[in-house]
């Protein structure tokens, strides 16, 4: 089954903050996105504030809180944003100052994992899914269970970077063999990063894959193509 499409509109928000005026405007996008057959909206509030704020979250949760995926560090900041608007799903990734976007998985040793949990638990309890961002490696998905998480996001920098064929083809394999494990220890299988028109296929035909979450790619393409092309023509790709 072809996975649901989860749209990151990040980058809208990053060309609005270029003027500080209010166009274009990110939850615009995203209720076009919506009529398109998007499944899902992504959005990372980042701690410098540098494209998505916290006004766009509110605006999003007033339309429909379930459809809304939230990207955010660890932080007591974050947790309240989220308890306070409860976005159906929040995935919990790793921040570092001055990075140009998510430089990888969370780095899960014994200090963070108490903390994740603790962070996991409170989202759970206000209904919120918890997905943590990780890389390809059976120890962190393990490690996601024991946190408690619902789903976990792979993160596919790495394969969408890859300089040839052949490491590729080894890391798509370790994708797929962490969504079958995730699977079988009943965790839900989310995957993003870099994923672009040429790549997103062989993501997206996993086993178990059950959702592709894409900001860049289609949004550079959309200023060409205009947006709904652009989020047609991702679909198209994933089947
Ligand atoms: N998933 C996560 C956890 C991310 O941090 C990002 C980047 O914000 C994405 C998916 C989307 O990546 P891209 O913009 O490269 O498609």
């Amino acid at each position: 089954m072809t996975p649901c499409l989860g749209l990151n509109i990040d980058h809208i928000a990053t060309l609005r903050q270029a003027r500080g005026i209010n166009a274009p405007d990110p939850v615009q996008a995203a209720k076009t996105a919506l009529t398109l057959g998007v499944d899902y909206i992504v959005l990372h509030i980042r701690r410098d504030r540098r494209h998505v704020q916290e006004h766009d979250l509110q605006r999003l949760c007033a339309i429909n809180r379930k459809i809304v995926h939230l990207e955010m560090a660890n932080t007591k900041e974050m947790c309240e944003m989220a308890l306070k608007y409860a976005p159906g799903s929040v995935c919990i990734v790793p921040e570092y100052p001055n990075e140009l976007t998510t430089s990888g998985g969370l780095k899960i040793d014994a200090k963070t994992e108490n903390s994740l949990r603790a962070l996991t638990g409170k989202l759970k309890r206000a209904g919120i899914k918890v997905s943590l961002f990780i890389d390809a490696k059976p120890d962190d998905v393990r490690k996601a269970k024991k946190i408690g998480a619902d789903i976990v996001e792979l993160c596919t920098k790495d394969y969408s970077e890859a300089k040839n064929a052949s490491l590729r083809a080894k890391l798509l394999e370790e994708l797929s063999m962490c969504s079958i494990l995730a699977k079988e220890l009943g965790i839900r299988v989310h995957s993003g990063h870099g994923l672009n028109l040429e790549n997103a296929a062989d993501v997206a035909a996993i086993d178990g894959m059950e959702c592709l979450n894409i900001g860049f790619s289609i949004i550079a393409r959309a200023v060409f193509t205009g947006l709904p092309h652009a989020i047609l023509e991702m679909r198209e790709a994933m089947k």
